[in-house]
């Protein structure tokens, strides 16, 4: 089998760490790419020369220019500003619009037959602008959001109950902003519904309300991380969620991750990205997963989208 690549366009926080986990999982050949000179040459530097203790053999390069991301299978978009403390992801498209449409020229360019996978925020608003850009097919141009999103809510749910993160499934759909959704109902732990567990705990009405304010947490979850950090947002906890989506696409796992995706009529839905489950193997997008929302879940799906319509609306 022939070497995988993958290629990370903004070499700042997540694209460093982004880098490492690629060399750590020996997922392929890696090439970060940062407008700042040096910048990605040393980050690729300083993790090469671990590889003798890490134990990981892969080809690390650093650069400026886009020409190194040719042949790449996968590409990783961070490039653009992170939120500062009081910011909205929604604030920072003006400026990220821009550079999102010299990013999408490069990789339209150097690396055509890749699949896109895009961080930068705000998030289903940049997806959107890179695939118009790229003109890829929808299913090579997708975001993460809803795999940290989910993990958020799984790791509240997990320290409420007392009970291993490991064990905690929970999905988050929609726009990656304020409404977002987590699916209460599909919580569990092995299984077990959440709510039940809650309710065992606590009795009804209560359990009821520690739900919501798990939900409200993961919510505002990016927010709490800017607030503590003052100078810039998540970067650990992005890296690992795109890098389970690069690892399913390169190994053609077909793992079912929420993903920032194109909607053609799945879930009411015509002609936006939306976070919803689906299928990533190595064409990108393999199939979306539809399943029956219930009447409130169904809402706070459309109030989710209408947020997301209003932003995209917004850049044409
Ligand atoms: N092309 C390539 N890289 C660029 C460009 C550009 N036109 N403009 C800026 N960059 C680079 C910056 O030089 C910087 O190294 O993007 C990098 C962004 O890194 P950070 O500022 O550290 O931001 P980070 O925390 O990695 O977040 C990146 O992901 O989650 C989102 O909201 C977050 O939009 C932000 C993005």
């Amino acid at each position: 089998m022939a070497r995988k690549k993958i290629s990370l366009i903004g070499g700042g926080q997540i694209g460093g760490v982004l880098a490492q986990l690629c060399a750590l999982r020996e997922l392929g050949d890696v090439v970060l790419f940062d407008i700042v000179e040096g910048l990605p040459q040393g980050k690729m530097l300083d993790i090469a020369e671990v590889g003798p203790v890490d134990r990981y053999d892969v080809d690390l390069k650093g650069t400026n220019s886009y020409e190194d991301i040719k042949g790449s299978d996968v590409v990783i978009v961070t490039a653009g500003l992170p939120r500062k403390p009081g910011m909205s992801r929604d604030d920072l498209i003006e400026v990220n619009s821009k550079i999102m449409t010299s990013v999408a020229e490069g990789i339209k360019t150097y690396a055509p037959n890749s699949i896109v996978i895009v961080i930068s925020n705000p998030l289903d608003a940049m997806v959107t602008l890179c695939q118009k850009i790229t003109g890829f097919p929808y299913s090579r141009v997708i975001g993460q959001a809803g795999v940290l999103d989910s993990a958020r809510f799984a790791t509240f749910i997990a320290w409420e109950l007392g009970v291993s993160v490991k064990d905690v499934t929970a999905m988050t759909l929609g726009g990656h902003g304020d409404d977002m959704v987590p699916l209460v109902r599909y919580a569990s732990v092995n299984g077990i519904p959440v709510m039940e567990l809650l309710e065992q705990k606590y009795g009804a009405e209560k359990a009821k309300e520690v739900m919501e304010a798990m939900v409200k947490r993961t919510r505002g979850a990016g927010g709490e991380v800017v607030a503590l950090l003052k100078t810039g947002s998540a970067f650990y906890s992005p890296a690992s969620s795109a890098i389970s989506m690069a690892e399913s696409i390169l190994k053609d796992q077909k793992r079912v991750l929420p993903t920032c995706c194109y909607l053609q009529g799945e879930f009411g839905v015509s002609g936006y990205y939306v976070g919803v489950p689906a299928v990533l193997g190595e064409k990108g997008v393999e199939k979306i997963i539809q399943f029956k929302l219930d009447a409130e879940e169904q809402a706070m799906m459309d109030k989710s989208v209408a947020a997301v319509k209003g932003l995209v609306d917004s850049m044409k």
